[in-house]
């Protein structure tokens, strides 16, 4: 065995029971839904993998916050508490809670972009790409090419490709890029982290050429992990002094605030010193999401926020957290299952290309591994590949992603040992009988988001 399995850093006080149903239940389950596992109840999944975002397990500190939020219209006094520790985790001046990450998005892209405008990151996350869209301007990614490789094992394969940042703001006109974004970690390539070096030269940069520089923040703790263990000059630095670091390069931040700070419900929108465009947001939050002081969200929520941007923050969490991701990664190493390597903060990224080398990219791999995860173990996971990308919108043909990924997302405290070994065994029971698992076709599906509705059936010869 390659890895040691990290003890939970906690122990269970409460418990939710799940339900297990048996193979031939999940079969007529996975065909009720039309193979789209959106489609399945909540209830008659075994481990719950589609997203590590909301589905995390509260402290008992939050539990206690919950009770203790003020739900005060205006002038909360959860909101204060939270302002003050966003202010002392990231070192901005300004912030202002909205409900979730896409909130956040709303509120700030409106402001910066517009037609004829672009964004560049390091990649965008769907929602992010969508409201840049939504607010008229294109989005570019510009990922290092490492991160292309799925085999290629390197300990910062989210970061920017720096040299090619330049060409294309040179390519596109400086006064056109509305801004660049950098994700931290790096999810849709793998949850892959970005170093500290990488977001200072990015914002270097971004300064030479007067451009906005935004950090879209979902997981900017197991962030700072990543660079704590492999970023050379940052063995000793506290998590705490890593974000702030890294946070000083940038102008802003959105942040989605269900994944890192282990909350179900949240977003933040940070901005470093901006008055003028503060001023801007606090307007379009009160159109969009509510008042400036609650931002979309209860008072207990905020309570809950507060405390959960500390807790996020807790080392031993955070290498139990990483170490579970680290662990399930071994186990595919042992068997030889390919996935995107070494293995991103929040989820596994498996390669169902080459787990089903026999299935087209128009026949959707990480969509049939999808499904026989739910059949094998009731895992629901998702396709992160050309099933997710969908048609070209102006010739409507099946576009061809660069991956066919299957992402299995990891909860934060949900999951024990026990639950990463089913998700193990799962994958390599299906490896043993790959040759045998079927493509699928779809039979009806929505002009846009498909993957969320879309209906499937197996292709039988
Ligand atoms: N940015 C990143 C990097 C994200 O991963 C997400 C959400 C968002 C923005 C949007 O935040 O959902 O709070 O509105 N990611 C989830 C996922 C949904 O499953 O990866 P939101």
């Amino acid at each position: 065995m390659g890895i040691k399995y990290i003890p939970e850093p906690f122990r269970i006080k409460m418990v939710e029971t799940i339900k297990i149903l048996t193979r031939e239940e999940r079969e007529e389950k996975i065909a009720e839904a039309k193979y789209n596992l959106f489609n399945l109840r909540g209830e008659d999944v075994y481990i719950d993998l589609l997203t590590d975002s909301g589905t995390n397990a509260m402290s008992q500190e939050q539990w206690a916050g919950v009770m203790k939020g003020d739900e005060a219209y205006a002038g909360a006094s959860s909101y204060f508490k939270l302002v003050e520790a966003a202010q002392d985790v990231f070192g901005y001046k300004y912030i202002q809670p909205v409900h979730q990450g896409r909130a956040a998005e709303k509120v700030l892209f409106g402001l910066l972009m517009g037609v004829g405008k672009y964004s560049i990151s390091n990649m965008h996350f769907d929602t992010t790409r969508a409201h840049v869209e939504l607010a008229g301007a294109r989005a570019i990614d510009c990922v290092v090419p490492e991160a292309g490789d799925p085999a290629k094992r390197v300990p910062f394969k989210g970061n920017m490709d720096v040299e090619k940042l330049e060409s294309l703001i040179k390519e596109y006109g400086a006064d056109n890029i509305g801004l660049v974004i950098m994700t931290i970690t790096n999810n849709s390539a793998g949850g892959q982290p970005v170093s500290v070096q990488n977001v200072r030269e990015t914002s270097e940069v971004c300064k030479k050429y007067g451009i906005k520089f935004c950090i879209d923040a979902a997981r900017y703790a197991e962030n700072a992990f990543f660079i704590k263990e492999r970023e050379v000059g940052y063995e000793n630095t506290s998590i705490k002094d890593i974000i702030k670091e890294v946070f000083s390069y940038a102008d802003m931040f959105t942040m989605s605030a269900k994944k890192d700070t282990i909350v179900n419900m949240g977003g933040l929108l940070g901005i470093k010193d901006d008055e003028e465009l503060y001023q801007a947001c606090k307007g379009r939050t009160i159109s969009y999401e509510g008042f400036v002081t609650y931002g979309g969200l209860s008072g207990r929520d905020l309570e809950c926020l507060a405390i959960g941007l500390y807790e996020g923050l807790d080392e031993n969490y955070l290498r139990y957290r990483i170490g579970q991701l680290e662990y399930l990664a071994a186990r595919l190493d042992e068997a030889g299952i390919a996935y995107q390597a070494p293995v991103g903060g929040h989820g596994v990224f498996v390669d169902a290309k080459s787990m089903f080398p026999h299935i087209p990219y128009n026949e959707f791999p990480g969509q049939a591994l999808a499904i026989e995860l739910y059949k094998e173990a009731g895992i629901r996971s998702c396709d992160i590949g050309s099933y997710m990308l969908g048609n070209d919108p102006d010739t409507g043909e099946q576009l061809k992603a660069k991956f066919e990924f299957t992402r299995l997302a990891v909860p934060r405290r949900v999951y024990t040992q026990a639950h990463i070994d089913v998700m193990a065994d799962a994958l390599i029971a299906i490896k043993e009988r790959a040759s045998e698992v079927k493509g699928y076709k779809i039979t009806w599906e929505p002009p846009i988001l498909r993957h969320f509705q879309a209906s499937l059936a197996p292709i039988e010869e």
